[in-house]
């Protein structure tokens, strides 16, 4: 069974009260759930810190196992070098998402410290976003 774990950084704890607009209304728990009973076959764990150390600790404690690993790291996104340098340390691909489309956004959004360090990047499709990063890894793996 293909082991991906989804990591979300600072603030997507809120999710479904956090800028609706932007960010939609369902919590990322009502969503997991969802997601788990579209893919039975993968054993997809989750995990949500608002802090960067640990997030680097997850990373590091997985990403030399898990088949994959989905990763919206938030803000840390366009600051972090420490999640750059921890990304680029792990043999477990890794897939940055983004639940909005940060390129129509604030020009800070615009520059991502972890994408050239990540297996691909998915912004812009909401929720569907990890799906769509899911599907990627899971085809990567089969080819
Ligand atoms: C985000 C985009 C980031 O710019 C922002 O800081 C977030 C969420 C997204 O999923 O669209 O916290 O990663």
């Amino acid at each position: 069974m293909a082991k991906v774990l989804i990591i979300n950084g600072p603030n997507l704890n809120l999710l479904g009260v956090r800028e609706p607009g932007i960010y939609g209304s369902a919590s990322f728990e009502s969503y997991l759930d969802n997601l788990r009973e579209a893919y039975p076959q993968v054993e997809l764990s989750y995990f949500q810190s608002n802090v960067e150390g640990v997030l680097i600790d997850k990373l590091q404690e997985e990403g030399f196992s898990a088949d994959g690993i989905i990763l919206n790291a938030g803000a840390y996104t366009h600051t972090s070098v420490a999640l750059q340098d921890c990304i680029r340390s792990l043999p477990s691909p890794v897939v940055e998402v983004h639940i909005s489309n940060v390129f129509r956004r604030e020009e800070f959004r615009h520059h991502s410290y972890l994408s050239p360090v990540c297996a691909g990047v998915i912004c812009g499709f909401g929720l569907d976003s990890y799906r769509l990063a899911l599907e990627a890894l899971l085809a990567r793996a089969s080819s």
